[in-house]
């Protein structure tokens, strides 16, 4: 017989932050200590309420599928968040809850696209979107950003691409990975209305809201009808583990997202969905956490520079540095993997997020505990030689 031959769709390229990961494990099973700043996952706990709240489900006994769109409680508990955090009005009958946010892509990909639809997302970006699209048989149309216009994208740069050749859709996150760059107030509300014009289905990725140092974060809900909104409690949350996150759909594609559901997901995490209601509630213990992002990104934003890591990306949310470390090597890969094995400091290269220019950047995140931002900044100041090391 001839052996089982893979599929052209999942010819995708690895995700290297996973890669990194595995290399650390490795270390850290010979008995080497490993700062991690490569995940982009938080070292807090979920909320104590959340935890008390699914200790609670369990010790009851059976946990049963849920709603394909969702547990009602917790679909309104979503909506009536829209109007706590950014005063609009949602239906809780556009919520849809989700596998993680990436249950959310699958949903949102397959009932807004076609095969061979075109989906603009910027360059850098997060690997997984073009990876999901790719095995959808969807085409990501790549927009590079840069420092020119704070590595976010505007609605020029989306006017011209759709110019050059169609665009069907268009897929943003801001805060975004791995920039940590936001979108201006008033290019966030052109991008939308040029989305709405052009008849290009927008899809949200907010999946850092709630993660912002400098200005609040804004919603495409507020500025557009047929947005697709995606978010997540993983990151603000802490709570990547029990995989739940969700949409918000324009009307039209809420059944039709709901059928696929019922055959792709059946329904998603019962036991995350008894629980995750109460996160909404535990908003002094996420912000504690929040105010540690806080400090350690004020710890890298102050003493990178002196380490010779001057020049990176608006770090506007989120938990990342995305820097320019050109003036110490060509190639960010061979950089972060000495720099793991001597320094003992793990970071992500950058053609994880943007394949032609991200040999000169690696991404920082500082998602972990303060004390280990603390001690993977005085490791890298002694590996580097850095004066005040
Ligand atoms: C921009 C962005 N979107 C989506 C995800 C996926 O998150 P999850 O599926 O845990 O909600 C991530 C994870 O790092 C991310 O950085």
């Amino acid at each position: 017989m001839i052996p089982p031959l893979p599929s052209k769709r999942s010819a995708i390229a690895p995700f290297l932050a996973m890669d990194v990961l595995s290399e650390t494990r490795a270390l850290e099973r010979q008995g080497r200590h490993i700062v991690h700043m490569e995940l982009g996952e938080p070292g807090a706990p979920a909320p104590l309420a959340v935890r008390e709240a699914a200790a609670r489900a369990l010790s009851q006994g059976v946990i049963g599928y849920a709603e394909a769109l969702g547990r009602p409680a917790l679909r309104q508990r979503i909506a009536r968040h829209y109007g706590e955090a950014y005063g609009v009005d949602v239906s809780a009958e556009r919520v849809i809850v989700t596998t993680g946010s990436s249950g959310a892509f699958l949903l949102a990909f397959l009932a807004g696209f076609d095969p061979g639809a075109r989906i603009a997302m910027t360059a850098p970006g997060y690997p997984a979107y073009a990876n999901i699209l790719a095995s959808l048989g969807l085409e990501p149309a790549l927009i590079e950003v840069g420092p020119e216009t704070g590595y976010s994208p505007t609605a020029a740069l989306l006017e011209a691409a759709h110019r050059a050749k169609r665009l069907d859709g268009a897929l943003l996150a801001s805060p975004a990975n791995p920039t940590g760059a936001m979108i201006p107030s008033d290019e966030f509300k052109n991008i939308c209305a040029f989305c709405e014009e052009a008849g290009i289905l927008f899809v949200s990725d907010e999946i850092y809201h709630g993660l912002s140092y400098e200005r609040p974060c804004e919603t495409a809900l507020a500025h557009s009808r047929n947005a697709v909104v995606v978010n997540s409690f993983s990151k603000y949350y802490a709570m990547t583990g029990w995989r739940l996150g969700w949409l918000v759909a324009p009307e039209p594609l809420v059944r039709p997202m709901e059928r696929l559901q019922q055959s792709l997901a059946i329904s998603a995490p019962t036991l995350a969905q008894i629980a995750a209601p109460f996160a909404f509630e535990a908003k002094a213990e996420l912000e504690a956490v929040k105010a540690g992002y806080a400090r350690s990104r004020a710890l890298l934003l102050e003493r990178l520079p002196r380490l010779g890591l001057a020049d990176f990306a608006p770090p506007d949310g989120a938990f990342y540095i995305y820097a320019d470390i050109s003036r110490f090597a060509a190639d960010s890969a061979a950089l972060a993997k000495r720099m793991l094995e001597e320094a003992g400091v793990a970071a992500t290269p950058g053609v994880d997020f943007d394949r032609t220019r991200g040999a000169r950047m690696l991404r920082f995140s500082y998602a972990g505990q303060e004390s280990d931002v603390m001690l993977g900044l005085d490791r890298l100041a002694a590996w580097l030689g850095a004066p005040e090391a």
